[in-house]
């Protein structure tokens, strides 16, 4: 489904480049949950933002579904940028409705579909809430249905619950696994958060600081269907976190 080769990006600034991506390459199947964990400034949103196609790569190629991006975003993406990103004037309902809206689905066929997205993410009756009347937990939720909402086959989700409390965070992972299952979606996810990384994902990809190289990258085995309250109990888990943890802990500390 992705497929990067080579792939490098360098900011031009007042001082010249700086390397943000130094060569990266690595290959998505379809339906294939991957995270991105690694330092902060290694490049992880660029790299997003890259097979999104908001940005050109400087050198290497991005293929999505066998084409390559070159500054087009591929027709079925849904993007969760690392900022909240809903509309304030607009309520749940219509902030969840507004993909719909811009591909011109008739208001009598996205009433439906809004509802059942509301279900999903546990939102019923606050449809004509606005954004500030929302918990955090919450307007990330509705951040997730928007996106969902065009039924994307490839979700781009960068840092999707970074500032949310554990206990949130928990069950946002369980409803983000139940979709996933049902709607089986490409999935790439950065995440500063290592536990969240391994209870997610199937691979979980450690970059380096920048300019930033794949350091490991590494299959999680642990069984699905996963219960996110237990699985970090698992000896599995404790040992892909050891063993994860022993490279990206060393970024960090260069890092600091
Ligand atoms: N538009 C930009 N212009 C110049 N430098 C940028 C720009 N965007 C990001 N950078 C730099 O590129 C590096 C990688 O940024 P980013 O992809 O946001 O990293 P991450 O998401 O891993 O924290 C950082 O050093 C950042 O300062
Ligand atoms: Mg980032």
């Amino acid at each position: 489904m992705i497929e990067l080769q080579e792939v490098s990006k360098a900011y031009q600034t007042d001082k010249g480049h700086t390397w943000a991506v130094g060569n990266v390459s690595f290959s998505i199947a379809q339906g294939e949950f991957v995270s991105i964990v690694g330092p902060s400034g290694c490049g992880k949103s660029t790299l997003l933002n890259m097979i999104a196609g908001f940005l050109e790569p400087t050198s290497g190629v991005i293929r999505v579904a066998g084409k390559p991006v070159q500054g087009r975003v591929p027709e079925s993406l849904g993007y969760i940028f690392q900022k909240d990103t809903l509309l304030p004037w607009f309520t749940v309902y219509r902030n969840v409705a507004l993909g719909l809206k811009f591909q011109g689905v008739p208001e009598s066929q996205i009433r439906p579909r809004v509802k059942q997205l509301l279900e999903l993410g546990h939102l019923t009756g606050f449809e004509q809430a606005y954004p500030h009347q929302l918990s955090g937990g919450m307007r990330r939720r509705v951040a997730l249905l928007m996106s969902l909402a065009v039924e994307p086959s490839l979700l781009m989700l960068d840092e999707p619950f970074g500032a949310l409390d554990t206990h949130t965070k928990t069950h946002l992972h369980r409803e983000l696994m139940e979709i996933w299952s049902k709607l089986g979606q490409t999935v790439v996810m950065v995440t500063h958060d290592l536990d969240e990384a391994i209870t997610l994902s199937d691979r979980v990809v450690v970059l380096s600081s920048p300019p930033s190289r794949i350091l490991l990258d590494e299959r999680i085995d642990i069984p699905r269907p996963r219960d996110v309250f237990t699985v970090r109990e698992s000896p599995e888990f404790v040992r892909h976190f050891q063993s994860i943890w022993s490279v990206l802990g060393e970024q960090f500390r260069s890092a600091a």
